[in-house]
């Protein structure tokens, strides 16, 4: 049974994508994590649709690397390996705890860029480096993370925005630097890149919408539908890069 692992599945694009590999074939296992998944109604509403063995979940606090860890030996134990991971958690703003997107220089705080580094570069690094064992040993296996176009330092025309922008760098010189390794240990065969989903009307971008045209703002389940097709058709030369949701490369 092909199985999927999806991080940040509570909410936003993880748990959209959960419903579109779900939807995809009637033979496919999810393993979804949140931070606490018995607090999500989306998955708790999947649950009852598909339940297990088809879709199940394990709790797990990307920033913390004993928690990731300890997700991972959970894992180990429910399956002999996984075809595809998918990274989703991103911070961009948490009104709660006061971050908000820097306009200005004067913005920055060295407590936020810490919390956008920790779940937007460390995250998905520390995804990388307990999960990959999992990818298939001689058979293609794929390694996402959910990235954004503003990490790309050369598409930077506007400025702002500067711990989000800087984390979203940082996460795909991860990608690419875990490429060069997983390539080399698994003769080819792991994949290893980030995807920027486009912009999808999520708790993320809710309070930035009103910038945005209604034909470019995307329903989390057409976003979903365009990843799944952009990871269906990777290559071995694709790896390290980032991809948009049209399947369109984003230079670094
Ligand atoms: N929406 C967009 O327009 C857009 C555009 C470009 C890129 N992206 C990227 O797409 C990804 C998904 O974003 P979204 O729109 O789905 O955002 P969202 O609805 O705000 O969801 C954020 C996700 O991040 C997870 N997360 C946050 N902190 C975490 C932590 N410490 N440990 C584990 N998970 C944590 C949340 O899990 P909990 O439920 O446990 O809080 C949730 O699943 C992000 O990487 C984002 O940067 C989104």
């Amino acid at each position: 049974m092909p199985t999927f692992l999806i991080q940040g599945a509570g909410r936003g694009l993880g748990l959209a994508l959960c419903q579109a590999v779900l939807e995809t074939e009637s033979s496919i296992r999810v393993i979804a994590t949140a931070r606490d998944p018995d607090r999500s109604d989306g998955l708790a509403e999947l649950q009852k649709r598909w339940g297990s063995p088809h879709l199940e979940h394990v709790a797990l606090d990307i920033t913390s690397q004993r928690s990731v860890e300890h997700a991972r030996r959970i894992v180990g134990d429910m399956c002999d390996q996984l075809d595809v991971v998918i990274t989703c958690a991103g911070l961009l703003h948490d009104e709660q705890r006061g971050i908000w997107p820097e306009k200005k220089l004067g913005d920055i705080k060295a407590d936020n860029l810490a919390q956008s580094f920790a779940v937007n570069a460390i995250g998905p690094a520390l995804m990388i480096r307990y999960f990959h064992d999992l990818l298939p040993k001689s058979e293609r296996g794929v390694i996402a993370s959910l990235s954004a176009r503003v990490g790309s330092i050369s598409d930077n025309g506007l400025g702002g925005w500067y711990a989000y922008r800087a984390s979203k760098a940082a996460q795909n010189q991860i990608t690419q630097t875990a490429s060069i390794e997983l390539r080399r240990r698994s003769k080819g065969h792991h994949i290893c890149v980030g995807l920027h989903p486009g912009t999808v009307d999520t708790g993320l971008s809710e309070p930035f919408q009103n910038h945005v045209p209604p034909t470019q703002l995307q329903a989390p389940a057409t976003a979903a539908k365009h990843l799944l097709s952009v990871i269906d058709n990777l290559t071995p030369d694709d790896t390290g890069r980032v991809f948009d949701w049209a399947g369109k490369p984003i230079e670094p």
